[in-house]
């Protein structure tokens, strides 16, 4: 079931193979104006159908030389619409508009660019005159098409801004999306709001109202069941249900026994205090999970284990409480949009609430996020009145502290990793870190090592510590946690923590690391 943003004032992100599309549309909804991701190949008809109030052109890595790169349909720049060309999307406004493109690849810009205003327009509304952006390309503009004038230049692009005002057509060499540059999103606001006319409608109040609507017209009087892990995406999504269909909902809640210190008793806790949620069923199936990994090492093996163990245990305990129409999952935009960025939307297999099955003997599925990134969840779930510690929560993955063990999963191993944990959490807590990092934990690792305590050697086990920052867990920088903060976590962990004698902090970037080890 696809939650329509109807209503809604829509700007399209042409796909042109941008690594971080994602990160333009992202950045328009933050100017709360809703926007979605389209392939290169859109026709004019299928972008009326969408009556867009405007076009963003992505960047993308080719030349619009290059055999094969992808084009635009030009009925598109004929249709009154307004566009904005970023990169290669202003390299093809000028290829296909009557321009020139120069191909002088030994002059590549990358990095941070200043540029200069030479012509005032609308586009640059209260931007400096002189402004640094980030640049990334070998090919430029060096003629516009007729009917156009430059706005900016640098050193190295004579055209680093473009338009044609009178046809609402935009072009900028520079990246509006990223953060390092300084005029982005007031330049992405002009553009919204001024050249558009877009009144910003997209804000989660108006979500929230338009989706329990559409929830209600789509499930009757029928019955939903809905997992929850206690994640901020499965537990919006049961508010939203609450909201809607009330007594009609059904929450279940596996715990398979690989979460953090504390957590199952805090997603019981909640639905105890959530007095609107007519069923909430919570079953501890750890035993059961753990009997089934004893002894596996290979994490895809874990993977399947954990993920055929909630789909039977799931089926055996729904089947208890009758008759579903309806299984509802918080899969979120980022799971829908095939990697690779061309969004004929293929839904890929993900089991977002911690193992829910795909085949399972419902009618249909529910995905009433299905459009949102993860930061909107959180604002949605702040307005239907989720306590902040649901809302904040960090990801977590579905196989748990399975895939933070590397090795086989035991008790005394998950405890380990568990009580690390809880105590890098406390501290980070209390040294006032947690705004910045964006996910911290501990992992185990199946190796030994001589230690000395007390007067006797010790041959146990390390622990190690991950934090990082990131905003969209796609690239990650490990947090600068200052040397005492880790100090006092490492006393308190080899003191309080059995069979730790070592405490390690990893220091590797994604690239090449990634977050988790397995
Ligand atoms: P990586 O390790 O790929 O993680 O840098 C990126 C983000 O995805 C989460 N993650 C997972 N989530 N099942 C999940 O549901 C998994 O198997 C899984 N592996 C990684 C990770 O916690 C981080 O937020």
């Amino acid at each position: 079931m696809a939650i329509t943003p109807a209503q809604q004032e829509t700007v399209l992100v042409m796909d042109f193979g941008a690594q971080y599309v994602q990160l333009i549309v992202r950045k328009v909804r933050e100017q709360q104006v809703y926007s979605e991701i389209r392939p290169a190949s859109m026709t004019l008809e299928e972008a009326l159908a969408e009556k867009p109030r405007g076009i963003i052109l992505s960047g993308g890595p080719n030349s619009v030389y290059a055999p094969g790169a992808p084009t635009i349909d030009p009925a598109i720049l004929e249709a009154g619409i307004p566009v904005l060309g970023i990169c290669y999307g202003q390299q093809l406004l000028a290829h296909v508009l009557g321009g020139e493109v120069g191909r002088d690849q030994q002059e590549r810009e990358y990095g941070h660019v200043p540029i200069d205003i030479v012509e005032p327009d609308i586009l640059f509304k209260g931007v400096e005159s002189r402004t640094s952006t980030w640049m990334s390309h070998g090919d430029k503009v060096t003629q516009v098409p007729p009917g156009f004038k430059v706005l900016a230049t640098s050193s190295n692009s004579p055209v680093a801004a473009m338009a044609d005002p009178q046809r609402k057509l935009y072009g900028v060499q520079f990246h509006p999306e990223v953060h390092h540059t300084a005029c982005g999103k007031q330049l992405l606001r002009n553009f919204l709001y001024d050249v558009c006319g877009c009144s910003g409608t997209w804000q989660s109040g108006a979500f929230i109202e338009q989706t329990v609507a559409e929830l209600r017209a789509k499930i009757g009087e029928d019955r939903v069941l809905c997992g929850v892990s206690g994640g901020v995406d499965s537990m919006v999504t049961a508010a939203l249900l609450d909201r809607a269909v009330g007594e009609q909902v059904t929450c279940m809640f596996i715990d398979h026994g690989l979460m953090r210190k504390d957590e199952p008793e805090q997603v019981i806790a909640a639905f105890d205090d959530w007095p609107g949620v007519a069923q909430f069923v919570a079953i501890d199936a750890s035993e059961t999970f753990l009997q089934k990994l004893a002894g596996v090492t290979d994490p895809e093996e874990k993977r399947r284990i954990i993920g055929e163990t909630f789909i039977r245990t799931f089926e055996v305990e729904s089947a208890q409480l009758g008759e579903f129409k309806y299984i509802a999952h918080g899969t979120l935009y980022p799971d829908v949009i095939e990697s690779g960025g061309d969004a004929t939307a293929t839904i890929k297999t993900h089991h977002n609430v911690g193992g829910l099955p795909e085949d399972m003997s419902y009618d249909e599925n529910i995905e009433p996020l299905r459009l949102l990134f993860k930061d909107e969840v959180r604002e949605v779930g702040r307005q239907l009145g989720l306590a902040e510690a649901i809302c904040a929560r960090q990801p977590f993955p579905g196989p748990g502290l399975a895939v933070r063990i590397i090795g086989a999963v035991t008790r005394e191993r998950l405890d380990m990793v568990r009580e690390t944990d809880a105590i890098f959490r406390e501290e980070l807590q209390a040294a006032g870190l947690t705004d910045e990092i964006a996910q911290s934990f501990s992992v185990f690792v199946d190796v030994r090592s001589v230690g000395v305590m007390g007067d006797e050697r010790s041959y146990a086990h390390p622990v190690i510590l991950r934090a990082v920052t990131t905003d969209d867990f796609m690239t990650a920088d490990w947090a600068r946690i200052p040397h005492d903060v880790l100090a006092r976590i490492s006393n308190r962990v080899v003191n309080e923590v059995g069979g730790v004698n070592r405490v390690l902090y990893d220091i590797s970037s994604k690239p090449p690391a990634t977050i988790e080890w397995e």
